[in-house]
């Protein structure tokens, strides 16, 4: 609600998946913390936004386009100036290396630009009149409320303003709940949130989830839900609402994404797609090729080129150059991924390349499992880890049927040159999944394509423009010629 409080309560340590030389041994860095806070405290913070967003005649919503991304661009400029500090505890907190990091931090700035043009666009257009049977109209856009927003580990700036951004430029109120892994780098955003908008208009709230967040959706005064992360949670959360049919929910969710690499494939161009597919960020983003279907005339030689430039990636800190391994945030997430790699053994696939799969603390080297079959579990759940689990297959129905039958439906990549059989899989693949990748890894960028998944993988749509139309309605002024 536009001040910053100083907490007196409970708090939450932060630990960094980094381990440093203490006198006791290896340890985990403890980098900050943050507060615990329970229903009362967020309860006062939603409405804070309530209040700010007032039934939509607040002042925020009843702002001009123009003085809104006044805010915003005001906002941004105090954004690019912490980008130093973003960056290095976007590396502590989750792993990120210092490439990426930058990459995550750039790429956020550049999404916030694409939006205010894009929105810019869409004023523009609002202006242009329909004409029909009598009866000109002019179409606006209008705020939907209040959203509340809750962004992933993996992107914990770039996915939250993926969001957070689009839903505040179209009038609406936010309360903004950072990730459990990812917290702390918002902190130094706060000041310049503070200073660029009217109070109350975006307001953060910390603590654990599950007591927070029940309060707010059992409220009924969420009007917009959206959230980065797992089905499971979003359907919980989405069930804790007394009117479920008013509530937009705006979701990017579980993904598996197959590569069908096909007879006639280039196979290292495959190779190279399916390695940057599988193991960019160890394997952690929602569009990561998380299982490889290889023809069987292939299957030999694509193992063994996969194992072979498994076996030039760099484990280290996010800070030495050139590094592909890094640090884990998810504590359990080494056993899990053991525990995938026991299962599969016991189901008759062998890791192939030289030490997959071991760990050490918080990394896990990748493993690269074949033959992988549907009586394991990597089959069937999503891994968001460096395990790549390929499967043979001999008749192209094979992988349909996996794609068909699948419960995620974000995206595929199918290599190969054969047009004719190509254009076959891209038939098959466009009814299942929002993305088909040819001869090229799945990925969400560039940012100005729409990013959505069908079945359980998503719901609404995201991207520059697609968002701006997710977090806002149509209205209608009418009036006879
Ligand atoms: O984790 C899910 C992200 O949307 C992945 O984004 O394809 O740009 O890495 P990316």
């Amino acid at each position: 609600n536009g001040e910053m409080r100083q907490w007196t309560g409970k708090t939450q340590d932060v630990w960094s998946p980094v381990y440093v030389k203490t006198e006791k041994g290896l340890e985990q860095k403890r980098i900050g913390s943050y507060p615990i806070t329970d229903a009362p405290d967020a309860i006062e913070v939603l409405y804070a936004a309530v209040k700010a967003y007032n039934n939509g005649r607040g002042e925020w919503p009843s702002m001009s386009v123009k003085q809104r991304i006044e805010c915003v661009e005001r906002f941004t400029q105090k954004m690019i100036q912490k980008r130093d500090e973003v960056v290095k505890l976007l590396m502590w907190e989750i792993g990120k290396s210092l490439g990426d990091s930058q990459k995550e931090f750039d790429r956020t700035v550049q999404y916030i630009y694409d939006t205010i043009d894009a929105l810019k666009d869409i004023d523009r257009n609002s202006s242009t009149f329909l004409i029909e049977e009598g009866i000109i109209g002019q179409v606006r856009r209008s705020p939907l409320g209040v959203v509340l927003c809750m962004g992933p580990f993996n992107y914990p700036l770039n996915e939250t303003f993926t969001t957070l951004i689009p839903a505040l430029i179209m009038g609406n109120t936010l309360l903004f709940k950072p990730p459990k892994h990812g917290t702390l780098l918002h902190y130094p955003l706060l000041e310049a949130f503070r200073d660029s908008f009217p109070a109350g208009v975006i307001n953060t709230v910390y603590g654990r989830g599950n007591s927070v967040i029940p309060s707010l959706m059992e409220s009924g005064k969420i009007d917009v839900l959206t959230l980065i992360g797992s089905s499971k949670v979003a359907d919980k959360l989405k069930k804790m609402h007394p009117k479920v049919n008013r509530l937009r929910a705006i979701l990017g969710l579980d993904a598996k994404n197959a590569a069908i690499v096909t007879e006639s494939s280039d196979l290292e161009l495959a190779v190279k797609e399916c390695m940057l597919g599988s193991l960019s960020f160890n394997g952690q983003r929602c569009t990561a090729l998380k299982i490889m279907f290889v023809h069987d005339t292939l299957i030999e030689k694509f193992n063994q080129r996969m194992a072979e430039e498994i076996g030039k990636l760099k484990l280290g800190l996010m800070w030495e150059k050139g590094v592909n391994i890094t640090p884990l945030p998810e504590p359990n997430k080494p056993a899990y991924l053991k525990e995938l790699i026991e299962d599969a053994k016991l189901h008759g696939a062998k890791v192939i390349n030289e030490n997959g799969g071991e760990s050490f603390k918080s990394f896990v080297f990748p493993a690269l499992l074949s033959p992988v079959t549907s009586q394991m579990k990597i089959w069937h759940e999503e891994q968001f880890g460096p395990v790549v689990p390929v499967v043979p297959f001999n008749n192209i129905e094979e992988p349909i049927e996996y794609i068909t039958n699948s419960s995620h439906g974000q995206q595929v990549s199918i290599f190969g040159t054969d047009v004719n059989q190509i254009s076959e899989l891209i038939d098959a693949a466009v009814n299942q999944v929002s993305r088909v990748n040819i001869n090229a890894q799945c990925q969400r960028g560039p940012d100005t394509f729409p990013f959505t998944g069908r079945k359980d993988s998503a719901e609404g749509t995201l991207s520059v423009t697609a968002a701006l139309r997710s977090f806002s309605i149509r209205t209608v002024v009418a009036t006879k010629q």
